[in-house]
This record gives structure tokens, sequence and C-alpha cells, in this order.
């Protein structure tokens, strides 16, 4: 016999309204023998798979429930648009970007829903001042400069937009969870029922996050958990844009999408594959420079890392670098040290990258300890040279993923050479002698380790 759960609801068949206990006729609708048992879920509580089990075979994926958000770009990081029913937490450094790029999206977002952008932190005519300057006005877009969850709450309920922008979760506050703004604990309960709102009406929210120069959104962290999606919006070089996802449970979390700020707001970067180079007068590569080609989701960028050694003062050594983890650049200068003799124990370094561009991809080693070592021994790289590999502490080249499409980027950049580690099995299958690579490929110089990578480009 089955037992009875314990969180049970009843839900009224005609019009959804629940009670705690059965009731002969529905207190809403007034219809009778209307109340069915349902199990308590958050949210919408029709949903099969939700409140009973189903084969998994027997459940749509709900790629359809996509739209895409007018900007390819973001939609290609949120995974191929952005999914009904789901929340996205934005963060980023205050004038950034952030109430720019989601006003624009408001304007362009593919949907015949209503659009709500609700902002805590300007008013109505400023939003409207910013939306005339950036064409992005649009019927059923409405805009609510409000801070109090219960009426955030109520427009939600009036309006049922598709997408619901709120801007900034530090600004929302709810009288039940303490009457400052921005705490932790209201930025979790805010962001808990605003997601259940979303889930339970098939509507997206993106909430926007401030977050510090550290890049840590100190009380919006809490709330990641609770949400589908985090992106952060960075700063490149200069009028750069770097939007990437944290988490994304709706698609990887590896593509990034490229913007420049400009007079009319936000303009998408379509070809960025050479946009972190440095142009320079053919022939020439200054000391310290060295190019790879990084694979960012479902793209290749070929990008310019910059690396200076200087002499340390007093024995205290220090790595200065902002783009690429600075624990990784003293374990690259480790390993030159121990394979190469050159010291770096008593330098410090500097390290950079063209463009701003934040590098996280293990295929960047070789390029960043040629980098070095160019800097630190005073000899330029060969021009038109590419590098690829990951290194091992051993001093081993290790294999990185999609080698022949880094070396089809490389060429098309006018990079005749790509130097990297061999072809690992299953890049072709066939791994049998040197690498014939395709005309328009640039020619790719197989490396097993460090030291044969460096007599192949500065011939020591
Ligand atoms: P904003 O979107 O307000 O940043 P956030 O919401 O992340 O704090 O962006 C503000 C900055 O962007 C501000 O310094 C001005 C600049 N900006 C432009 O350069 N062009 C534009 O068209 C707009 C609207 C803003
Ligand atoms: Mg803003």
């Amino acid at each position: 016999m089955a037992t009875k759960m314990k969180s049970m609801i009843y839900r009224c068949a005609n019009c959804g309204h629940t009670e705690s206990k059965w009731l002969g006729r529905c207190p809403e609708c007034g219809q009778w023998n209307t109340l069915r048992e349902a199990a308590q879920t958050q949210g919408r509580t029709d949903r099969a798979g939700e409140t009973f089990p189903l084969p998994i075979k027997s459940i749509d994926p709900g790629e359809g429930a996509r739209f895409s958000t007018g900007f390819p770009e973001v939609d290609r990081v949120l995974g191929g648009g952005l999914m009904r029913g789901s929340v996205t937490l934005i963060g980023g450094e205050p004038g950034i970007g952030k109430s720019t790029l989601l006003l624009q999206l408001c304007a362009r977002a593919e949907t015949k829903g209503r659009l709500l952008y609700v902002s805590g932190e300007e008013s109505p005519a400023q939003i409207r001042m910013r939306a005339d300057r950036l064409g992005a006005l649009r019927d059923t877009l409405e805009v609510f400069c409000a801070s109090d969850l219960g009426l955030v709450r109520a427009t939600l309920d009036a309006l049922k937009p598709s997408i619901a922008v709120v801007d900034s979760v530090q600004t929302l506050r709810a009288d039940e969870a303490g009457s400052v703004p921005g705490t932790a604990n209201q930025i979790k309960y805010c962001a808990q029922e605003l997601s259940a709102w979303a889930k339970a009406h098939d509507s997206a929210l993106i909430l926007v996050a401030h977050a510090t120069k550290e890049g840590v959104i100190a009380g919006p962290k809490a709330a990641e958990h609770l949400v589908d999606a985090v992106l952060s919006f960075e700063q490149g070089e200069g009028d750069m844009r770097v939007l990437r996802a944290s988490k994304n449970r709706f698609g990887s979390a590896e593509e990034v999408g490229l913007f420049r700020m400009g007079e009319a707001g936000l303009e998408e970067v379509t070809d960025p594959s050479g946009l972190f180079l440095v142009r320079r007068e053919a022939g020439q590569m200054p000391v310290g420079a060295a190019v790879a080609p990084v694979h960012e989701g479902s793209r290749v960028l070929l990008v310019e890392i910059q690396a200076l050694t200087v002499s340390a003062k007093a024995g205290l050594t220090r790595v200065y670098s902002e783009r690429v983890e600075a624990g990784r650049v003293s374990r690259i200068a480790a390993i030159l040290e121990k394979h190469t003799g050159l010291r770096f124990s008593d330098q410090d370094i500097y390290v950079n990258v063209a463009g701003g561009m934040r590098l996280t991809e293990p295929g960047i080693d070789l390029a960043l300890a040629c980098a070095l070592f160019s800097a630190r021994s005073d000899t330029a790289l060969p021009a038109n040279s590419a590098l690829a590999g990951e290194l091992s502490l051993a001093g081993e080249l290790r294999p990185v993923r999609q080698m022949r499409r880094r070396a089809k980027a490389a060429a098309t950049l006018g990079f005749t050479r790509l130097l990297g580690p061999p072809e690992s099995k299953g890049e072709s299958g066939n791994t049998k002698g040197r690498v014939a690579a395709p005309p328009e490929t640039a020619g790719w110089i197989q490396a097993s380790d460090i030291q044969s990578a460096l007599k192949a480009l500065f011939g020591k």
C-alpha cells in the first residue's frame, strides 16, 4: 500500500489554485470537486519529470525553448540562446557596460512576449535617454525603477514578461530578509524568489551583479548556485569587452563573446581571430613576445604574449601578471630554469597579453615559455611563428586539442610555422611520420620537449 507523502498539497484542476487541505469547493474559482492531490515543488507543479519520474528517452530536451538574444556573441556564450524558464547572473565591475548590454539585448531579443527592465540604479528618464542613444526603443519593453522585491514580483505577475532584467540584485530589498539591501542574505532571498517566479512562468530572468576589481562577486556569490548560468563581463584593452560563462547548465562554459564599446553602445566583434595580435613591419618581432593560437570555445584566436624580466632587488622576486595566472608563470619559469639552465629565480617577471585577453587554456604554455626565454636571453623569436603546447614539469611538450584548426587559423593570419607537440593519437588517426599539413595550414614543426622546441626556434 502506498504511504501518503508528507509534502502533498491540493491543486484545483480548473484554475491551478493550491490549498494545504482538501476542500469541496475551490475558494479561488468556485468550482466544486476540482481539488486534486499534488506533490509540492518550488514553482510549477504540473511538469512531468518534476512531480513524478519519467523514462529519460521520453523527455523533451526543450531545445525549442531557446530564443536568440539578437546578439550572436551572447547566444554563443549562453550555449545557443537564452532559455525560457532560466536564470542568468551577469557580473562585472561598475561601468563595464552591463546595463548597456542588457538594454540593447532587451531591444533585440527575438521574442514576441513583453520585456521588463527593472532598475534600482537609474531613473526612468536616464534609461529612456540611454535607450534613445542606443536605438533600443521597443513597444513591448517596459521600464520599472524600483528596489522593493514585493513591487517587482507584483509587476512580474501583472506583465508576465518573457524576459525580465533586474539591474542589479544588490539594489533589491525584501522585508522578509532584513532591511539592508545588498547583504548576502538579501541577495540570496531575492534571487531565490525571482528564480522561482521565472521557472514557474517560463520567463528568462537576467540578474545583474556588480563585482569588485578582483572579480569576486562577493554578495552575489551566494546566489551562484541558485542560477542556471553565471556570466562575467570583463574589460579587455581599451574599448574591448569580453563576456564569458563560469557556469552554464545549458551549454559549455568555454565560449567567449567579444564586443567593443562604441558611440552607439556595444558592437559585436565578428572576426576576432587576429584581434589580439600586434601588427608590426614584416620580419620584426620584439624581444619577449611570442604568439599562441588559443582555443577559446569554438574559435581559435591568435594572441601575443609579452614577457619582461628584470633583476630583482634584495633577492625578493615577484611575478606581475594579470592576464595569465601568476602561479602558472612561476611554474613555466621554473621549468625553463631547470631544463635550460637560464636563471629566472633572481628575476622579477612581468607578463602581459596584447589586447588584454585573460588566458586560461593549457595550450599557451609553450608560447609563454618562449616569451620568457626570449626576454631573459634577449633574443627575439623568428617572425611568422606561432606556438602551441602544454608543458609538463619534466619539460615535455604535451599535446593540445585541435592542432589542425590552430594551424589553419595561424596560416590565415600569415603565420608560416606552427611549433607544437607531436600529433596525438586520435587527432587524425595517422600518427606515423611527420605530419603533412594540408596546404592551407601553417607548417607544423613538431617538438617533444622544451629543449628541442627552443632549438628549433632560436638555434640554441
Ligand atoms: P554601463 O552599461 O552603465 O555599465 P554598468 O552597468 O556595467 O555599470 O556602462 C557605462 C559606461 O559605458 C560609461 O562609462 C559610458 C560608456 N558608454 C559608452 O561608451 N557608449 C554608450 O553608448 C553607452 C550607453 C555607454
Ligand atoms: Mg549599470
